[in-house]
C-alpha cells in the first residue's frame, strides 16, 4: 500500500535543485533546449501543486553563477526562458496569490529579460499565498561573499559593531533575508551534491534525492518527497 500524505505536516519551505533537463532531452532524442522547456512546464505544475498543498515557500535553482560557462546559445535560451516564464505565468500565478521573488544578481542579465523579471516581481509583490523564490545568477559562495562585504562596509561606516555580528544578522545580509530556512531540499536526476546552493540556509534541512529527471518530476513525485520528509525525525542537533 502506498503511504499517503499528511496534510497537517506539509513542509513550510521546499527548495528544489531542478536537475537533469539535458539528460532527459538525450534520453528522449530531443534537443537539449527542449529539455529546459519541459523543465519550465514542470515548474509551473509544481508551483501549482505546492499552492494546493499549502506550502508557504518554494525556492528553485534556475540559473547558477556557474551556468554562464555553458555554450552561449544554451545560456541565451535559458535566460529567454526565464523571461517567457515570467511573462506567460504572471497572470495565473498572480491569480493564485503567488509572490515571485529573485535570489541572486540579475543585473548581469540583458535589459529585456531583467525588466520582464522585475515586472513580475512588482505585480505580485503583495501576494500572500505562496512565495516562489527563483534563484537566478545565484551562487551561495558569491552570496556569502557579498554579505560579508556589506557587513564590513556597515562596520566601517559605524552602522554595525563587531558584537552585533551573529548568525541572525548574517542571515539578514543574504538574498533570503527575512525568510525561513528550507525544511526540505529536493534534488532530481540522481546527483547527490549541493552545487553551491544555499549553503548557509540548508544547515538543518532534510535532503531528498530522487533518480527522476526534472522534466519527469510530477505532483506524485513531490508527494513522495513530502512523505519521506514526514517520516524523518528532525532534531536540530538536540537530544
Ligand atoms: C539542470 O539541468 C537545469 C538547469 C541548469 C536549468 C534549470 C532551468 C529550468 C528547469 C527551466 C525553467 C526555469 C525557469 C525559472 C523558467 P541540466 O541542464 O544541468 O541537465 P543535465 O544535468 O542533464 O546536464
Amino acid at each position: 500500500m502506498t503511504e499517503s500524505l499528511d496534510k497537517n505536516k506539509i513542509p513550510a519551505h521546499i527548495a528544489i535543485i531542478m536537475d537533469g533537463n539535458r539528460r532527459w532531452a538525450k534520453k528522449n532524442r530531443k534537443l537539449k533546449n527542449i529539455g529546459h522547456r519541459e523543465g519550465m512546464l514542470r515548474l509551473r505544475e509544481i508551483v501549482e501543486e505546492c499552492g494546493y498543498l499549502g506550502v508557504q515557500m518554494l525556492t528553485v535553482y534556475a540559473f547558477s553563477t556557474e551556468n554562464w560557462g555553458r555554450e552561449q546559445e544554451e545560456v541565451n535560451y535559458l535566460i529567454n526562458l526565464m523571461l517567457e516564464f515570467s511573462e506567460t505565468m504572471i497572470e495565473p500565478l498572480h491569480e493564485a496569490g503567488v509572490k515571485i521573488n529573485v535570489l541572486g544578481d540579475i543585473s548581469a542579465f540583458p535589459e529585456k529579460s531583467k525588466n520582464g523579471i522585475l515586472k513580475s516581481l512588482d505585480i505580485t509583490k503583495n501576494n500572500k499565498n505562496l512565495v516562489l523564490n527563483i534563484a537566478l545568477n545565484y551562487g551561495s559562495r558569491q552570496e556569502i561573499t557579498h554579505a560579508l562585504k556589506e557587513i564590513v562596509k556597515d562596520c566601517k561606516q559605524g552602522q554595525l559593531d563587531l558584537e552585533d555580528i551573529n548568525e541572525t544578522l548574517i542571515s539578514q545580509y543574504l538574498y533570503s533575508k527575512n525568510q525561513k530556512d528550507p525544511d526540505l531540499l529536493i534534488r532530481t536526476s540522481g546527483e547527490q551534491r549541493l552545487s553551491n546552493f544555499m549553503l548557509f540556509q540548508l544547515a538543518y534541512t532534510e535532503f531528498y534525492f530522487t533518480e527522476v529527471l526534472w522534466p519527469d518530476f510530477k505532483a506524485q513525485d513531490l508527494h513522495q518527497a513530502i512523505i519521506a520528509y514526514q517520516n524523518r525525525n528532525r532534531r536540530f542537533g538536540k537530544e
